[in-house]
């Protein structure tokens, strides 16, 4: 329980003060929009809601979840209020950290409570896929994830998939096996929203497919390209032998953009894009390849860990409108029209592609 808490600290100091994004790109460099001089719309009438697990929201971005674990008035609870409260503001969803720590000390559950501040927000709460495995030391289940929705009234629960931190880590925790079994039994048991969430290292079409057939409700996919879960433990690493197994895999996963591509082209999963989302034009591109919403993480910490909540929104709202600016430019005046937008493809992405799914099926329907 101490290590949880202690742990979590230590990753939002690094988070704060390092560089910890990937050294390589989330790919989108290699899709383009394609300039429309004639847009036929008013950019004025550009509406930017959108529809996901049932709700409306204002805008398709969604702030993933971070933290939490700390007593009353400290850094985790926060952030998380922070975020809620600019989150119900903006009206998007917002998602809590792992709620591990909650578990192992009930006493820091008011860290991931925000429902004084944000009545309204769409709450999502998070637990690691690893404490499902068969031989996880104390292996969670139907009782944990209900636990972990109810104290702090959320609409939904995420599950990372960290597999990539937990190998790096001394203290990882690396009992991947029988999770998908795990997910069956919870999602036929709750009647909550049960989302699947990578956490910088990408899903697969392989593993997409899977979480299709189990009925999870949708994909967080987390990609390569903006905070690197290897790059946190890189610093947090006690020897050089744990320095260099961080650093040789700072990089490992697959790119956003294309983790986007393979699971909107094998399943019909609502898609959340995440992993290096860091501009407007970016998210139009997600959008426009399929994804339902946009996830951003670290852009919002800062802010968030001063208390700033118009600081939160501010970022949030200079993506708002270049995104705007981008559906003008393509003559798109809602989402639902962005996703029909010709795409170019090109470069690395395209190559990878290629190998992975039909590419000009992909381009000719991605909704
Ligand atoms: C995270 N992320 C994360 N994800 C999760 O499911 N549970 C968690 O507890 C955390 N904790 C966490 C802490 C901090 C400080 C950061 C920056 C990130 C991962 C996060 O939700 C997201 O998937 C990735 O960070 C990719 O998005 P960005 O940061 O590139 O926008």
């Amino acid at each position: 329980g101490e290590i949880t808490v202690l742990r979590k600290f230590e990753h939002i100091e690094h988070c704060l003060k390092r560089n910890v994004q990937a050294h390589v790109s989330n790919g989108f460099e290699d899709v383009h929009l394609i300039h429309m001089s004639l847009p036929e719309i008013d950019k004025e009438e550009i509406d930017l809601s959108v529809e996901f697990l049932g709700r409306k929201f204002d805008y398709p971005i969604m702030i993933t979840g971070m933290t939490g674990g700390t007593r009353k008035g400290e850094i985790a609870w926060k952030i998380n209020r922070t975020l809620a409260q600019a989150a119900q503001e903006l009206n998007i969803p917002f998602g809590v950290g792992s709620q591990r720590a909650m578990i192992e000390k009930p006493e820091t559950w008011e860290s991931y409570y925000v429902r004084d501040v944000a009545p309204d927000v769409f709450l999502v709460g998070n637990l690691g896929a690893p404490q499902f495995g068969k031989n996880a030391m104390r292996r969670y289940g139907v009782e944990e994830v209900l636990y972990a929705i109810e104290k702090i009234e959320a609409d939904a629960i995420a599950i990372h998939m960290n597999p990539l931190q937990e190998s790096v880590q001394p203290e990882g925790d690396t009992t991947f096996a029988g999770v998908l079994e795990a997910l069956a039994e919870i999602k036929s048991s709750i009647d909550y929203p049960v989302i699947a969430k990578e956490t910088g290292a990408g899903v697969s079409r392989e593993v997409a497919v899977k979480l299709e057939a189990i009925g999870i409700d949708a994909v967080d996919i987390s990609g390569l390209g903006g905070t690197s879960w290897s790059g946190v433990e890189y610093y947090r690493a006690k020897d050089n032998v744990g320095r260099r197994l961080a650093l040789r895999f700072w990089d490992w996963g697959i790119k956003t953009a294309i983790s986007l591509a393979e699971v909107r082209y094998w399943t019909s999963l609502p898609i959340i894009a995440s992993g290096g989302m860091r501009d407007g034009i970016t998210m139009a591109k997600a959008l426009a390849m399929g994804a339902t919403l946009v996830g951003i993480a670290l852009p919002v910490l800062r802010p968030a860990a001063k208390g700033d909540v118009e600081g939160v929104k501010r970022v949030i709202l200079g993506y708002v409108e270049e995104l705007k600016n981008a559906m003008f430019l393509v003559g798109a005046k809602n989402i639902h029209e962005l996703k029909k937008v010709p795409l170019v493809i090109t470069g690395f992405v395209r190559e990878w592609l290629e190998q992975r799914i039909n590419l000009n099926g992909f381009l000719g329907s991605r909704f």
